[in-house]
């Protein structure tokens, strides 16, 4: 089998564990079966740019290097938080673009480049994610690396015309090109990517989702990030009998839980979500006293304006939501800002009568399927989610709301907590059916099957990958060359696993 590496920006570290978040969730499992070399951020800081660290845990090789502090400032927090971060999510506003912060992203991704050659096989396939890392394949390939690479955006991906707000993004998207195949999780990201790379790289689309980028081929696809929803379904239903889990529910003297959780991000919505809370007290008064809402909203990237500035509304809007409603033994909000761990959380879940998942732009939110598989199927929670996830592509039992509209949150909370439940089951199963047989490790396999496929006969579309597929490069038409010929040898065990 192929070693895979993956590199990503956060790596679990010995001390820390899997990093919070989607991307931790999604590889963990793969890689936990899989084995590899994972490469990345230490996590740490340090006073200068020393060498790679590297560990041996279960089959995998964590391979990492620090950042010095004026690193983390321009690349993590200012540039790929600061620019990236809004942009990619249609949030141009809040970007704060400066050329010195573009360029260190730049360096590091470089940087990171460099320190990953000499770990390198010939035979590896090389998997990078998100957007801390959009120049890394280019920065690779102008090292001379001619390993299949992948490239997975765990975030949205922008219009064309919203991402012009930045002046690098252009670049970007060339280097992003320089991957064999590039995943999104929804065919919307996929479009807008198709229409950034026409415009910023006068690449052309050919049929079954490939780009013609001057005489290479690069493979694009949609993969929709998973949960393991038996394993969260388990443990959700053992937490839920947790200390913890059971003062929550005795807390609620009966009252319906609504729940919110993520972490304190711009793109979550979460002040919209207070007004939806405000509107659903004021428009429909009979649950004040028999309703309460819990939001998580762990604090997060708190080094970056935009969030601090979040923050403080968030604690003025809560206190005054608080302050209008509350009565002296009720309150419409509990507002909780440290991080809950994700047991715990699997927990809570599983006795909220609603999750409210109402992200102003979200790639997938994992959180929502979360909810999903937390539920007791035969006295399920009702899930209110943001049309604007990724996930709600899939959950399609799910209530959708836009989450700019006050109105429309409160008409879906109303209707969700006086749900009869029939219906409550019944738009659980359509939820269910969506993710119960998926998982990170499915995920994981299509997108490896699929780089495979990419880079071995990515002229021909659709036809099915056998063992010795390598012999010569693939054309288009009479005589023009598309693909490079970096033709590896591939190893069964890959090619076998097409799930
Ligand atoms: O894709 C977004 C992501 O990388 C997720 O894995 C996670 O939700 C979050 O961002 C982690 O952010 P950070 O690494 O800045 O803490």
């Amino acid at each position: 089998m192929n070693r895979l590496v993956v590199v990503s920006n956060r790596v679990p570290t010995a001390t820390a564990g899997a990093p919070a978040g989607g991307l931790a969730v999604a590889l963990d499992g793969l890689m936990e079966k899989r084995g590899g070399l994972w490469f990345g951020w230490s996590g740490a800081v340090a006073a200068s740019s020393g060498g790679i660290c590297v560990r041996h845990d279960g089959g995998v090789d964590y391979a990492t290097i620090d950042l010095t502090q004026d690193e983390h400032d321009r690349y993590y927090n200012n540039f790929a938080n600061g620019v990236l971060w809004p942009l990619l999510h249609t949030m141009p506003e809040l970007m704060q673009f400066d050329r010195r912060d573009a360029r260190v992203y730049r360096e590091v991704n470089a940087r990171m480049a460099g320190a990953l050659l000499p770990l390198l096989r010939p035979t590896d396939l090389v998997w990078v994610h998100d957007y801390h890392l959009l120049p890394l394949a280019a920065a690779l390939r102008a090292r001379g690396v001619s390993n299949p690479i992948g490239f997975f955006l765990h975030v949205p991906f922008a219009s064309a015309d919203v991402l012009a707000a930045a002046p690098e993004v252009g670049a970007l998207v060339r280097d992003m090109l320089a991957a064999d195949l590039l995943g999104f999780q929804t065919e919307n990201d996929l479009a807008n990517f198709a229409a950034a790379a026409e415009l910023f790289a006068e690449a052309r689309r050919l049929p079954g989702n490939a780009l013609e980028v001057g005489h290479r081929r690069v493979r694009l696809g949609v993969f929709p990030v998973e949960i393991d929803p038996h394993g969260f379904a388990d443990l959700a239903s053992a937490m839920a009998r947790s200390p913890e889990a059971m003062r929550l529910r005795r807390s609620l003297h009966g009252q319906h839980l609504i729940l919110g959780v993520e972490r304190l991000d711009p793109t979550k919505g979460l002040l919209q979500r207070l007004g939806g809370l405000r509107a659903l007290f004021e428009q429909s008064p009979k649950w004040l006293r028999r309703a309460t809402m819990l939001q998580i909203a762990a604090t997060s990237r708190k080094d970056v304006a935009s969030y601090r500035a979040l923050r403080d509304s968030l604690d003025r809007e809560a206190g005054k939501l608080n302050a209008d409603l509350a009565e002296a033994d009720w309150q419409p909000l509990r507002f909780v800002s440290r991080a809950v761990n994700r047991a715990l959380v699997a927990g809570y879940l599983r006795h909220a009568r609603v999750g409210l998942v109402t992200p102003l732009r979200d790639g997938m939110n994992l959180v929502a399927k979360e909810f999903v598989a937390a539920q007791d199927p035969t006295d399920p929670g009702v899930l209110v989610l943001s049309r604007f996830a990724g996930a709600a592509q899939q959950l399609t039992g799910a209530l959708t709301i836009n989450p700019h509209d006050a109105h429309e949150m409160a008409d879906a909370l109303d209707r969700a907590l006086a749900m009869p439940l029939a219906e409550r089951c019944e738009r659980w199963q359509a939820c269910w059916a969506a993710i119960e047989n998926r998982s990170p490790l499915v995920w994981g396999r299509s997108f490896v099957a699929a780089l495979l496929r990419a880079t071995t006969i990515s002229a021909v579309p659709d036809l099915p990958l056998r063992a010795n597929d390598q012999a010569k490069p693939p054309t288009i038409g009479t005589d023009m060359v598309l693909v490079e010929p970096r033709h590896l040898p591939i190893m069964l065990p890959d090619v076998v696993n097409l799930n």
